[in-house]
């Protein structure tokens, strides 16, 4: 946690602190948060039944994150905890980084880094070396079109592209045609897309909802991003499509089971990855901690918070 935030909060509240890159395991999670209000969390921190009957007098859960799939909301309703998260701050930060991953993939930047460095670099230019993939002109397919998909179609306008969506339910036509975007059924998305942008939260309905039949649908060409959630995509089958180049290359920030990493995936060139670090700007994870900061102590203070994701029964 930033200091700023530490020293804020030790200004009206007793704060304990973990001032490490370790998150704390499930019995010293439940031991540190006994007689604790409110809580500030990581997606890395899991709050299940079992930890939340150990924490009779948390009153707030505030997640430093949009998703919040690391909580059990319905059991925080039902003991009356608040859920907030910080939705908005990230979308323009996690729509830039997810271009990044696109264009790493496409343009094989990861790849020609490595090249560099390893001294393999021993003709000047060769015209058919490291051969990737146009972007521009090219057509972006998002699937999971919230604030953060349409920030990611607003920046293809800037590339010239045709940008086809999926999403759960339609946006109204206005908002379809000032993000220049067009609706497509998801099969259809996968069939004519060069570029699929992974941007749905996870849940059980979302489970794989990439997996080996929907990386069967997409061009040969195509090359798939995921900077939303580890799950959301079957890494395995991906891993399987990657090494047989049933695609052609993939971006991800985001793994099922992180940290860990599904090994196949290291052994590829054909895949550019980074630590979950969608929202991680220096300004915008100062913000978010601030936002968190803010949800937290308006329920500490009795006041509705800005972000509350949960209805608390009567
Ligand atoms: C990060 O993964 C977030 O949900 O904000």
């Amino acid at each position: 946690m930033f200091p700023e935030i530490v020293d804020a909060l030790r200004e009206s509240y007793e704060v304990e602190h973990n001032p490490e890159d370790r998150p704390w395991p499930p019995e010293e999670l439940a031991r540190r948060l006994r007689g604790a209000r409110g809580v500030l969390a990581t997606v890395m921190d899991r709050f299940d039944e079992p930890l939340l009957a150990q924490c009779p007098d948390l009153e707030v859960i505030s997640n430093i994150a949009v998703g919040f799939n690391n909580i059990d909301v319905a059991a925080c309703s039902r003991r009356g905890i608040r859920v907030t998260n910080t939705p908005g701050v990230l979308d323009d930060t996690t729509a830039d980084l997810t271009w990044a991953l696109l264009m790493a993939a496409a343009r094989r930047i990861a790849e020609g880094d490595a090249y560099v460095r390893a001294g393999e670099w021993k003709i000047a230019f060769g015209v058919q070396y490291f051969l990737g993939q146009d972007v521009h002109h090219r057509t972006l397919g998002v699937l999971g079109m919230g604030r953060i998909g349409q920030a990611i179609a607003r920046r293809a306008r800037g590339f010239d592209m045709r940008v086809l969506y999926c999403n759960r339910t339609r946006l109204p036509e206005a908002q379809e045609q000032r993000l220049g975007a067009d609706y497509a059924e998801r099969d259809r998305l996968l069939a004519e897309s060069d570029f699929v942008v992974v941007m749905a939260p996870y849940s059980p309905a979302t489970h794989h909802l990439v997996g080996a039949a929907e990386i069967a649908k997409m061009k040969p060409t195509a090359i798939l991003v995921n900077s939303a959630r580890g799950g959301v995509v079957d890494d395995e089958a991906l891993v399987y499509a990657l090494k047989h180049r049933r695609i052609a290359g993939a971006g991800l920030d985001v793994f099922e089971g992180e940290p860990r990493v599904n090994p196949g995936f290291l052994e590829l060139r054909n895949v550019v990855m980074t630590p979950h670090i969608g929202s991680a700007s220096a300004a915008t994870r100062m913000t978010m901690c601030r936002t968190a900061m803010q949800n937290m102590v308006a329920v500490l203070e009795g006041r509705e918070p800005p972000n509350l994701v949960n209805v608390i029964p009567a």
